[in-house]
């Protein structure tokens, strides 16, 4: 085979190998270097990392809210909450004036053909739980609050824990999260007078019908001047999941044993700053307090998801036990100080429902507690309202 034959065959092996089309065999570069780069596959998957990137980029872009700042994010929502009056640094952004409690709960064991939680079967829990009123304001005289709450943390022996919040109001005020973000901004304060604009409550109220009932109530509702005499409710509703697998759509209620002495929002005003607290303590020092937990079954007509509406009053109710409240013990160092009643967090035996305002709730809880821990951590635990 002479030399002119072998070259003639090379060509032709590397024409069949890098067609016309080919961007090497179009340069004839034949610089390993040159020829390296100009290859398709390697720009491919210069292409696919950054096609990579940038997909990488936009998730985080777009789970942060980057894209969509009016999102509705727990950090928006918390940040509306804060700015309501008052310090909030180190405190709870809502129900931010509190007082904590421990005690027992003491199940009486008809809870558990409803729910297998393992705290409603007979026996005695420990509680760790907390009163407070309902503003952003840590610092907030006691009579100007028209929702007072009670939180709790029953524990059972191996450790699953039932947390839930609750209010005084027969209803919230709202059904969304995005109407409560709303209702929270119309209580800001106004830069120049630095109060609440009042205009603007108002306004939303109007705008918004299915307050009506919560407006009513807290029209009408007589005041007291006890944290004691209060029934407090769970008002979004949960499951609870028998011992067989069956759920049953539930609300929940703390029914007090004392009833209430109604008193005038004036008379409240005289009382000074914290007397919520002294009564507490007062009324403790002479012996525990009792509530009734009251578990309320849903028929099928009733609402899973909107906590505006009540259940008609006929409705089949349980008494499934007796909560007692022992000591109460100031908020900055007391034991509920570093508890996040989060209504999620529930024991084997209890689901959330669908009602969207319990997933808002869990996680601008959890913001909130994110930074009144960070900021707890910056000054002495006696720092505070109390
Ligand atoms: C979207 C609706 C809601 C939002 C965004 C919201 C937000 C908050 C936040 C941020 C806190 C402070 C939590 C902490 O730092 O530990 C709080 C406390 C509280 N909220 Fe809500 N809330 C909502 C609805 C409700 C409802 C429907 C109830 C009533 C049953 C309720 C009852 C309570 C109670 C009882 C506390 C005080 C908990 C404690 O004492 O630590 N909230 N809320």
């Amino acid at each position: 085979m002479s030399l002119r034959h072998i070259d003639e065959l090379l060509d032709e092996a590397l024409d069949a190998t890098f067609p016309a089309s080919d961007p090497v065999a179009i340069t004839e570069d034949r610089d390993p270097i040159t020829a390296t780069v100009a290859t398709r596959p390697p720009l491919a998957v210069l292409a696919a990392i950054v096609f990579i990137l940038v997909a990488c980029a936009l998730a985080y872009a777009y789970t942060a809210g980057w894209l969509s700042p009016q999102q509705l994010t727990p950090a928006r929502m918390v940040d509306a909450l804060s700015r309501r009056g008052g310090d909030p640094v180190g405190h709870r952004r809502n129900h931010a004036k509190g007082i904590c409690f421990t005690g027992e709960f003491e199940a009486n064991g008809a809870g558990a053909v409803l729910s297998a939680a393992p705290m409603l079967a007979r026996g005695r829990y420990p509680v760790i739980g907390r009163f407070a009123i309902a503003t952003g304001n840590p610092q907030a005289p006691d009579a100007t609050a028209r929702v007072r709450s009670m939180a709790i943390r029953i524990t059972a022996p191996d450790r699953q824990e039932w947390r839930s919040g609750m209010n005084n109001s027969p209803v919230f005020a709202v059904s969304t999260p995005e109407a409560f973000f709303e209702m929270t901004k119309a209580q800001e304060l106004d830069p120049l007078t630095h109060k609440p604009n009042p205009l603007a409550l108002a306004r939303f109220f109007s705008n918004h019908p299915e307050s009506g009932s919560f407006v009513a109530w807290a029209r009408s509702a007589p005041w007291t001047s006890s944290y004691a005499d209060q029934a407090y409710n769970s008002l979004n509703a949960f499951y609870f999941i028998d011992a067989a697998g069956h759920s049953h759509l539930v609300r929940w209620s703390m029914r007090p044993t004392l009833p209430a002495s109604p008193v005038s929002q004036s008379f409240l005003l005289s009382l000074g700053r914290d007397f919520l607290d002294l009564d507490l303590s007062q009324r403790l020092a002479t012996g525990p307090l009792r509530w009734h937990l009251i578990v309320t079954v849903a028929e099928r007509s009733d609402p899973s998801s909107d906590a505006t509406l009540a259940w008609p009053a006929n409705r089949r109710q349980l008494d499934v036990g007796t909560l007692i409240v022992e000591r109460a013990e100031s908020e900055s160092d007391g034991p509920c100080r570093d508890y996040n009643y989060d209504p999620t967090i529930l024991p084997v035996g209890i689901r959330p429902s669908r009602d969207p305002l319990l997933a808002a709730r869990s996680s601008a809880y959890a913001r909130s507690f994110d930074l009144r821990e960070a900021e707890a951590a910056s000054f002495p635990r006696s720092h505070g309202a109390k």
